[in-house]
């Protein structure tokens, strides 16, 4: 084993779960009544993605869930974070609700629990239905009031059973990504939209926080960003103010305006686009939240950039330190890191990572085992450094581990491999990885230690 982990420092009702995402895994992309959504369009764009792979079936996940909750139960994990997609259950964006795609999560549901499985339900992983992007998507305010009324939809009909909800997951990944650099779905490069877009996802997230409450009193709700370490290249004054642009761009701009604190001043000029603001919207953003959710996956390196866009910042690929098939630098510092920053920096009272874990291309051995030494070792490192942002006082309650199943990986379609289980997707045969096995020895170990304090 890499590193000790210090399960002792962990609470005895950890959440100990793997994450998925709709579009990822589920296929069934025209079944019961789902319309398409961005992810169907832009995957179905040649060119935008490797292979010019699809979710069309993915790994079928519609179909093969009970196989999957049995996945989990092999895991011993004890929750499971799934996302549901918004044209199953509103194929229209708003209005009619979809009795079938609603059902889909219902059944899924009770199965979890009666597996002994907490779901933890995340509402957006970026397959907004296409009739909204139509109408202007997230860069229109529209959006985010037909979200709320869609958030409260699914927590009505979950809310007696479903008790962790997540509004929006990386939503920096649908601005940024998707609106500014083009790589993600709807496949934009402009900044003003992805300004106003990420404006609408907060507000979105706050409208929706109040729905929740309404719908599903007891609800615990949460935000997923996907956060990095920021580090200059070099101890140069102008990558220094570069690197606090980058953290302005990715940690402070998704979570300042949720604490209260509005948008970062500096971050609003360095953009220089008007937020579409109305009065009451930064309350609205800031409605109280009742954990916050972590995904982490490498620390980045930046150096200024005057005449690349906003925030003109580049990332420098550091030569000789250890990378995943992703190309990623690890560091599993940083997740301890920014545990410690949410603690103490923004007063955190309950933290969970959502997501962590590593893609590699795995093998498959005759006798039809996959050995993942790096996978296992990654997933050691950072459980360790989890379990020391918790030794010194980091709110932790769960980790989902991503991915449950090797999945449709966004622009790099079925080319990078995430999961603990192996898929083949030529089969949709499930194996359990060596991870996969490492990592239910582990859960089984902190259960056993609580079972002997207790
Ligand atoms: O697969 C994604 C997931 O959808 C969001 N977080 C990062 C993962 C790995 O890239």
């Amino acid at each position: 084993m890499s590193e000790p982990i210090d399960l002792a420092a962990l609470p005895h009702d950890f959440l100990w779960g793997t994450a998925t995402s709709a579009y990822q895994i589920e296929g069934a992309v025209a079944e019961d009544g789902r319309s398409p959504s961005i992810w169907d369009t832009f995957s179905h764009t040649p060119g935008r993605i490797d292979n010019d792979d699809h979710g069309d079936v993915a790994c079928d996940h519609y179909h093969r869930w009970p196989e999957d909750i049995g996945l989990m139960r092999r895991l011993g994990v004890n929750a499971y974070r799934l996302s549901v997609a918004w044209p199953r259950v509103m194929p229209e964006g708003n209005g009619p609700v979809n009795a079938k795609g609603l059902a889909f999560y219902d059944r899924l549901t009770d199965a979890l629990l009666d597996a002994g499985i907490t779901p933890s339900v995340t509402l957006y992983h970026w397959d907004l239905p296409q009739v909204l992007q139509d109408r202007g998507g997230w860069p229109e305010r529209e959006t985010a009031e037909r979200f709320a009324a869609y958030a409260s939809v699914v927590a009505e009909r979950l809310g007696d059973r479903v008790k962790h909800w997540a509004t929006l997951n990386e939503p920096s990944c649908s601005a940024w990504i998707g609106h500014l650099e083009g790589r993600m779905a709807p496949g934009l490069t402009d900044l003003t939209a992805a300004v106003r877009a990420s404006y609408h996802l907060l507000l979105g997230h706050g409208l929706a926080t109040q729905a929740i409450r309404v719908a599903a009193p007891g609800a615990r709700i949460g935000i997923v960003n996907n956060l990095s370490t920021v580090h200059p290249a070099t101890d140069r004054p102008e990558d220094v103010a570069a690197a606090r642009r980058h953290d302005g761009h990715v940690n402070r701009w998704w979570l300042d305006p949720v604490h209260g604190r509005g948008f970062p001043a500096d971050m609003v000029e360095t953009y220089g686009v008007e937020l579409p603001e109305k009065p009451g919207d930064l309350d609205t953003i800031a409605a109280p939240l009742d954990w916050l959710g972590l995904n982490y996956y490498f620390p980045a390196y930046v150096t200024d950039d005057p005449e690349g866009p906003a925030p003109h910042v580049r990332s420098v690929r550091r030569e000789d330190v250890p990378r995943t098939g992703m190309d990623w630098e690890i560091d599993a510092g940083g997740i301890e890191a920014l545990l410690l920053r949410l603690t103490d920096e923004y007063a955190a009272r309950k933290i969970y990572v959502t997501e962590n874990g590593s893609a590699y291309p795995d093998l498959v051995t005759p006798d039809g085992t996959i050995d993942d030494p790096e996978r296992q070792d990654y997933l050691e490192r950072h459980l360790a450094a989890c379990a020391s942002a918790a030794r010194k006082g980091a709110p932790l309650a769960g980790y989902f581990a991503w991915s449950l199943l090797d999945n449709f990986e966004w622009a790099y379609g079925y080319t990078k491999r995430f999961g603990l289980v192996h898929v083949d997707y030529g089969t949709q045969a499930r194996t359990i990885k060596g991870s996969g096995h490492r990592y239910a020895d582990i859960v089984r170990r902190h259960r056993n230690q609580g079972r002997r304090a207790a």
